[in-house]
């Protein structure tokens, strides 16, 4: 579906229906020539030293001025109510960074004391009722619902600003998931989270900070870790594609045209066959040869999706992830406040989000470590 036959498998007029809505007829929801177009344009964009270097100090100003103060204005006691969902935080400073990045606005969304921007509890809302639209069993249901302007439907306003850009949806909420796995597991496996701080001792100095894109490139745990939370925990947990024309699948399974076929990273995550008996094991060294990061097929990890249609942020988005996780991982302890014994559950929503938030004690290190900053103007990537 993603590899030999991707013409055969757009995303179909159905897709575009359901999502519609929300992405207007931006590359999210787009097939055929209108994306083609839109991806080169927005690969050109992406693909800019000076884009990147941008989006870089965007998050690192981030960091620096609203993360870190506000993790430590409640850290050890301080303030009135210590407990902090990460989540909310996580989501609040993507979005604070992309609408930075992408429309040159501050919506500050992290500075707690201010509730959610209206935009953000917006879009938060659209894209939940996307979602509810793909699990209702017929298109019929919602599209009723929508002639005669009833309950959700009522409530999902046309949105313009995908149209122009890629920005919101594909870098926030993923990005915002993937921290929050990451952290909750990390605090199931302190072994990680130690290996990690050794590994950034190592190469860039117990009290130095990290400065160049290249030392980011050096720590092979680190990218190690990201890669295996996100094949436990895929901010998005599965796609669909339409079949075009009658088809069989690689096993021989017959496809009937019209047909919704989904690939599900969450499920191949989990599955034996491709990850073996400790498939459901959390263990970056997985991904590690003789101490270096090796870069699986990604067919077999479609978190990113794979082939013609890869995610076009990917890169961007795992230096986010990791200079995010740094720059707390060096400064505090973050303890989960709620019983570790639990898995984690989802709500239903384009990206995997957990019900209930994931609340946090933070604590400062007492053996502190400078926060990541990295220059811009040694950007590599
Ligand atoms: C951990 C973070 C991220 C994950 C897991 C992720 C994953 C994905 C996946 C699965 C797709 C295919 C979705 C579909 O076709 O419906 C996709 C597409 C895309 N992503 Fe990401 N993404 C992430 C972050 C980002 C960021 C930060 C950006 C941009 C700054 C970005 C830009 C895009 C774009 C433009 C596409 C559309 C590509 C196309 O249709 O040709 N993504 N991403």
């Amino acid at each position: 579906m993603l590899k030999t036959r991707f013409e055969n498998y757009p995303k179909g007029k159905q897709f575009s229906a359901i999502l519609g809505d929300l992405l207007g007829r931006g590359i999210f929801n787009v097939d055929g020539e209108p994306w083609m177009f839109q991806r080169k344009m927005a690969s050109l964009e992406l693909g800019k030293i000076s884009i990147r270097s941008y989006a870089f100090e965007v998050v690192n100003s981030e960091i620096k001025t609203r993360l870190v103060p506000l993790m430590l204005s409640l850290s050890d006691g301080k303030g009135d109510n210590n407990l902090l969902d990460l989540q909310d935080v996580f989501r609040r400073f993507s979005f604070d960074s992309i609408c930075r990045f992408s429309f040159g606005l501050d919506p500050k969304c992290l500075e707690l004391s201010l509730p959610m921007s209206e935009f953000a509890v917006s879009f938060d809302r659209a894209s939940n009722i996307s979602a509810e639209r793909a699990m209702t069993s017929s298109p019929w249901i919602w599209k009723v619902k929508r002639i005669l302007k009833l309950g959700s439907e009522r409530q999902l306003k046309r949105r313009h600003h995908d149209d122009q850009c890629p920005g919101p949806r594909a870098g926030r909420d993923t990005v915002a998931s993937a921290l929050t796995s990451l952290f909750w597991l990390l605090s199931r496996h302190p072994e990680v989270e130690l290996a990690i701080l050794a590994e950034v001792d190592r190469v860039v100095g117990a009290n130095q900070e990290l400065t160049s894109f290249e030392q980011m490139q050096e720590l092979h745990y680190l990218e190690a870790t990201v890669y295996e939370n996100m094949r436990l925990y895929p901010p998005i947990q599965f796609d669909s594609k339409f079949c075009l024309d009658d088809d069989f699948l690689s096993d021989g399974t017959f496809v009937k045209r019209g047909t919704r076929v989904t690939y599900h990273p969450y499920a191949m995550g989990r599955m034996e066959e491709i990850w073996g008996p400790d498939c459901l094991k959390f263990k970056p060294e997985r991904w590690l040869r003789d101490g270096v990061f090796f870069q699986e097929n990604p067919f077999k990890y479609p978190v990113f999706q794979a082939g013609l249609r890869v995610c076009l942020g990917k890169e961007m988005a795992l230096v986010k992830l990791k200079t995010v996780a740094l720059s707390l991982l060096r400064r505090f302890h973050i303890k989960l406040a709620v019983p570790d014994d639990q898995g984690l559950q989802f709500s239903p929503g384009l990206t995997a989000t957990l019900r209930g938030g994931l609340p946090v004690l933070i604590q400062e290190r007492k053996d502190q470590k400078p926060i990541v900053l990295v220059h811009t103007d040694n950007t590599q990537l």
